[in-house]
């Protein structure tokens, strides 16, 4: 009896999956599936940079680098919209051609007050962790709010900013090649930006050809290397510059 009930079951589930397929044969035949190619989806980016910076750094699991996400965080770093009077943008103080800082002791908002405290230089920055001159805020998604928001910075709301973002037709389409649908939230605002950032790696230096074996450095140079790695000694009455104890260099990061 029990076998009876079985067979019949085995019946009937295959008499469905029969028609299943018939029903989605005829429905791909008059609606053919796109390649998996021309579907529209982020490339992943990349980063290169030389073996001695290690490997002592993490990308957030729900944030990898993409192209498309890189672009965009590089068009939202130059976006003065993103400013409640549209003349400030990430990159009216974090200038590239100055290491991604400028040449003030202090950098001037959009109210016209000047900052507190100097602009920091946007370099290397995948292997902090820890952001500010006093490292009070932890991963670089979690950093974009302070100058957005913060009155003396760019100094306008997160809603307003998508807002304006949005009126802009072009942006829907970049977060979509970037996230996969057209929306514009500050998760994505915070996500792209940093995708930028740790894309800035400066890896080209006169020194860093130097640890590449690429040129052959003077000896003076060669002396100031020693003496900016030199720790403090035990030889009396010697203090030696000991810059490598805050200028860390690739070795530390
Ligand atoms: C008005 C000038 C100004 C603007 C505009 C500005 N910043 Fe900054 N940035 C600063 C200053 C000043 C600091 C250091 C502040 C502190 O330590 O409290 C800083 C620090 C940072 C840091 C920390 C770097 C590190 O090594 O810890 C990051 C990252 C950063 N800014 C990214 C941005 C981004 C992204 C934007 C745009 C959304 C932006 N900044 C807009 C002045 C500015
Ligand atoms: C006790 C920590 C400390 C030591 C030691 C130290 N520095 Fe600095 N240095 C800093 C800090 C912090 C800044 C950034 C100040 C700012 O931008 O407001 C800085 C900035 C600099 C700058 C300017 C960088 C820029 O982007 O404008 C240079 C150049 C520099 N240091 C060289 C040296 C040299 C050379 C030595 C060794 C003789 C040295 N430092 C030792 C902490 C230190």
């Amino acid at each position: 009896m029990r076998l009876g009930v079985n067979l019949f079951t085995v019946f009937m589930v295959l008499l469905l999956s029969l028609a299943g397929a018939i029903m989605a044969c005829s429905f791909t035949s008059s609606q053919p599936f796109l390649p998996v190619d021309t579907l529209a989806r982020p490339q992943s980016l990349q980063l290169a940079f030389p073996a001695y910076f290690g490997h002592h750094y993490s990308i957030p699991e729900n944030n990898p680098q993409t192209i498309e996400g890189f672009e965009l965080g590089r068009m939202l770093f130059y976006e003065k919209a993103l400013s409640i009077n549209n003349t400030i943008s990430c990159a009216s103080c974090h200038q590239q051609q100055h290491a991604f800082s400028d040449t003030v002791a202090f950098s001037t908002g959009v109210d016209g007050i000047k900052q507190t405290r100097n602009t920091m230089a946007l370099i290397n920055l995948l292997w902090l962790r820890h952001f500010f001159w006093d490292g009070r805020v932890t991963g670089l998604e979690n950093q974009v709010d302070t100058p957005m928001i913060n009155q003396h910075e760019m100094g306008q709301s997160f809603q307003k900013s998508i807002q304006k973002l949005k009126e802009k037709k072009f942006y829907g389409k970049k977060f979509k090649a970037a996230f996969g649908d057209e929306k514009i939230t500050k998760d994505r605002i915070e996500k792209a930006l940093a995708q930028f950032e740790r894309g800035l790696i400066s890896c080209n230096a006169k020194y860093d050809k130097y640890l590449q074996g690429k040129c052959t450095p003077t000896q003076s140079e060669l002396r100031g290397i020693q003496l900016f790695y030199g720790n403090p000694t035990t030889v009396a009455y010697t203090r030696r510059p000991n810059c490598s104890h805050c200028h860390g260099g690739a070795k530390d990061l």
